[in-house]
């Protein structure tokens, strides 16, 4: 899997994105606003590409690796998974390298991945759950033409803003 925006190619995960991905999720100011769990490692990495790699295969999505076309480095992800393995609730997330920060990437990388999701993948609904704190994350959400609808709880984490993007009223910012 492979499309590109103006600024950023998507991709599916590969073996050699492991150390970049793993200086992204192990910075603090990174985690800041995620729910906190254990340090991810080397292993951490080899299963979570094992787990994409198996979604993309049987339901066409997953999290993706983003590029930088100017550069050609790896500067984030951003894709979707289910809410529970079994259930029908779609979750968008988006999570970019410090460097990257505040350059409109995370806007870029959601609306396009929202518009291959609701187009060739054919899902009907996708939500984005955000700490009210985490106003950069809100914003994307917000840029990228998804609605707020609500204080909800995903995650063991309470309090969280709940954004929706549906297929049948979304469009990508203009
Ligand atoms: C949240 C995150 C994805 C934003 O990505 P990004 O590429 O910086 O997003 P964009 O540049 O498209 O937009 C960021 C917007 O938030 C605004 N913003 C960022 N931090 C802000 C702050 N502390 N206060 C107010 N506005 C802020 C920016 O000004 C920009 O809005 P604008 O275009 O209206 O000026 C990125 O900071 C990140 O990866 N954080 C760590 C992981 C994470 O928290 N992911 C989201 C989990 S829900």
């Amino acid at each position: 899997m492979r499309f590109e925006t103006a600024r950023l190619v998507i991709r599916t995960f590969e073996p050699s994105d492991e150390e970049p991905w793993l200086a992204m999720v192990t910075d603090p100011d990174f985690r800041r606003y995620l729910p906190p769990g254990p340090i991810p490692t080397a292993e951490t990495f080899q299963d979570a590409i094992q787990g994409r790699h198996a979604m993309e295969r049987e339901r066409g999505f997953a999290m993706w690796a983003v590029d930088a076309k100017e550069t050609g480095a790896f500067v984030g992800q951003c894709g979707v998974r289910p809410v529970e393995p079994t259930g029908s609730e779609i979750d968008l997330a988006y999570h970019f390298n410090k460097a990257s920060w505040n350059k409109g990437y995370g806007t870029e990388a959601v609306t396009a991945v929202l518009a291959h999701v609701f187009g060739s993948i054919g899902l009907s609904s996708v939500m984005a759950v955000v700490m009210p704190e985490n106003i950069g994350s809100c914003r994307v959400a917000e840029k990228a033409g998804m609605r707020f609808v609500g204080i909800a709880s995903y995650y063991g984490v309470t309090g969280l803003k709940k954004y929706v993007a549906d297929r049948d009223w979304w469009k990508a910012p203009t």
